[in-house]
């Protein structure tokens, strides 16, 4: 099993401390910068947007995975591009146009990703696989930090994996929503490559041990 990408999630961080929250990441192992947008519509909660990016672009070195909970993304890729995202997420169930948008955020130079609600099956993509470099696994309904992950997660993950192999996919399966270092070793046993985290990295005691927990749970236990 190859060891997961970790992308600790921003929702969870202290922003009466961020500048040392994103120094926290810079030094740790992990592979991206998680940030959640929320409109209010799309999902019942409001985040943060461009100012804050433009926060994280100037003092974070890890690359900018931006999951977008807003309708109508398409509206907002050339700013989230411009803003510095190395990745861009939007939801299967926010998008009429689904293949144009992903065309759109490939020719801005960026990763497309697709983000999928809990209840949405992964056989939606089936015609769309050749324009999805990541599928972003909700394991909670989004809008919320800190919600407990939905079991049958595993599950989906299991069914992903095959639907990606069968079809020659290179997509990344990215796990997003209460994931832990419970649940990180079945996740990526199942096929999922990048694990999401916002409480259980920076609620955590040591932060920078928890990325590295996660990090290192598809290798076996040491007795
Ligand atoms: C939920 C967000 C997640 C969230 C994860 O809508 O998309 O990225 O920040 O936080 P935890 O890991 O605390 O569930
Ligand atoms: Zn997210």
């Amino acid at each position: 099993m190859n060891q997961p990408l970790i992308a600790p999630s921003l929702l969870a961080a202290d922003f009466a401390n961020l500048q040392k929250e994103l120094e926290l990441i810079n030094q740790s192992e992990a592979d991206y910068l998680h940030f959640d947008v929320m409109d209010g519509v799309f999902v019942p909660n409001i985040s943060f947007g461009f100012p804050l990016l433009e926060v994280a672009r100037n003092y974070c070195r890890k690359p900018l995975d931006v999951h977008l909970m807003i309708t109508q993304p398409e509206r907002y890729l050339e700013a989230f591009a411009e803003g510095g995202a190395s990745v861009i997420h939007v939801h299967y169930e926010a998008c009429t146009h689904l293949h144009r948008t992903l065309t759109r955020i490939r020719e801005l130079g960026c990763r497309a990703g697709v983000a999928l609600n809990p209840h949405t099956p992964v056989s939606s993509l089936e015609d769309v696989l050749e324009q999805i470099d990541t599928v972003l696994v909700m394991s909670v309904n989004p809008g919320f930090g800190g919600q407990s992950f939905i079991p049958h997660t595993i599950q989906k993950v299991t069914k992903l994996k095959h639907l990606l192999t069968v079809n020659r996919s290179p997509a990344l399966i990215e796990i997003d929503g209460g994931v832990s270092q419970q649940n990180a070793e079945a996740l990526v046993r199942a096929g999922a490559n990048v694990l999401v985290a916002g409480n259980s990295i920076f609620k955590a005691e040591d932060p920078l041990q928890a990325i590295q927990q996660l990090k290192n749970s598809s290798l076996p236990l040491v007795a």
